[in-house]
């Protein structure tokens, strides 16, 4: 996140003696990226943020990947994942991996557990509901449509609003969830080029100070669980100023760039992560040129697997394979992907598309999750010859 905030009460210079309006000396917690090196927030506790009294590590289940073998286009219906998740921080579902990216959908059915990641930054995508991020940081609304990045070990629970769970797809990143470098000036503002600016994020805008003893924060790393016990509550941040801290972006904030023939997916990157990118493709004009072809051409992803969420809309070039919102394609490395036949006879002519989806592309292979296997469309990968290896002539 590259520009500064300041929420609460915060002293006019860093790490000076600082108390509360009661007189209660202050506890500073300076939580940078890179050590000491990259950005960085500062916040005032009332408590101690160190403060532990009891840890246990707990067992995690349903989190093993295995390779995509053999190796396949593939077709998971996340719509099949009704959850009864109750707890975010223990019930997600595990879809896709590799080192670098894990690829989550979780149901919020209600307020979760505190949880903090000690990976790397998290990537919501709100598929569904609506509802509330409250983390030190403050309280930051999200709704359908919403990305939601929060920074490692940010201690944070999501609450939903209502009766109508929170669905969501989540990246948890190994490392940092960045802004595109070509978006942003040497100094770090968003440039007049760039598809999204500075107004368009949203960030927690006053603290959220909840009192209470002996409260339970999961700790979650790749594939396992620890369990703290804080003496006092961890929303204890009274004011803080940085760098670092969640933020919301809603899709449809995203500006397409339109050429006028087809532009590749690089045009609709919103956000970098080690070795990953998501990409968002949002309602926009077609291709203008009369002898355009408004759908993606044949390609092959040498140094990536791609993965596709189709969160709404109509999928013009997925036509007929049974691609539906909520869907989503694995089309890996050694696999040449393109339209589905009739895809380019439907298209021409076609003034736009209303089409909403996320995209992740990543440099090394995905493996596949449990989730994944199990919502698995296995005629999926036979969609472009209209038969598969069963059926015959
Ligand atoms: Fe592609």
């Amino acid at each position: 996140m590259p520009y500064y905030r300041r929420v609460g009460d915060v002293p006019r210079k860093r790490h000076q003696l600082v108390r509360s309006s009661s007189g209660r000396r202050l506890a500073e917690e300076l939580m940078g990226k890179e050590g000491f090196g990259g950005e960085s927030s500062l916040l005032y506790h009332v408590g101690r943020p160190t403060a532990i009294v009891d840890a246990a590590e707990v067992p995690l289940d349903n989190v093993e990947l295995t390779p995509n073998r053999p190796l396949l286009p593939r077709h998971f219906r996340t719509q099949k994942l009704t959850g009864g998740a109750t707890d975010v921080a223990l019930d997600r579902e595990l879809l896709l991996g590799n080192d670098d990216v894990w690829i989550w959908w979780v149901v919020v059915a209600r307020a979760t557990s505190l949880q903090r990641c000690t990976v790397g930054d998290e990537c919501y995508f709100v598929q569904r509901g609506r509802g509330t991020c409250e983390s030190v940081f403050g309280a930051l609304r999200v709704e359908e449509g919403d990305y939601l990045v929060i920074p490692a070990s940010t201690t944070y629970r999501l609450v939903p609003d209502g009766q109508t769970p929170l669905s969501c797809l989540v990246l948890e990143a190994r490392g940092h969830i960045e802004l595109p470098d070509r978006y942003l000036s040497a100094r770090g503002q968003l440039l007049e080029v760039a598809p999204l600016c500075e107004r368009d994020l949203r960030g927690p805008e006053e603290p959220l100070v909840v009192e209470g003893e002996d409260v339970e924060v999961f700790v979650r790393g790749r594939a396992t669980v620890t369990r703290h016990v804080y003496a006092t509550h961890p929303f204890d941040v009274v004011g803080w100023d940085g760098c670092v801290y969640p933020f919301a972006f809603h899709i449809r904030d995203f500006e397409p760039i339109v050429k006028r023939f087809h532009a590749p997916p690089p045009v609709h990157q919103t956000f970098s992560g080690p070795d990953f990118v998501i990409c968002s493709f949002v309602p926009r004009p077609f291709d203008f040129d009369p002898e355009a072809v408004p759908v993606p051409y044949h390609h092959a992803n040498v140094d990536s697997d791609e993965v596709l969420f189709y969160a709404g809309g109509s999928f013009m070039s997925r036509r007929n394979a049974g691609i539906e919102a909520g869907s989503i394609s694995l089309h890996p490395a050694g696999f040449v992907h393109g339209p589905q036949p009739g895809s380019v006879d439907a298209a021409l002519g076609q003034a736009g598309t209303d089409e909403l989806a996320v995209m992740v592309d990543t440099r090394r292979p995905l493996l596949i999750g449990p989730a994944g296997w199990a919502v698995e469309d296995p005629t999926y990968a036979w969609t472009w010859a209209g038969r598969g290896p069963r059926e015959q002539r």
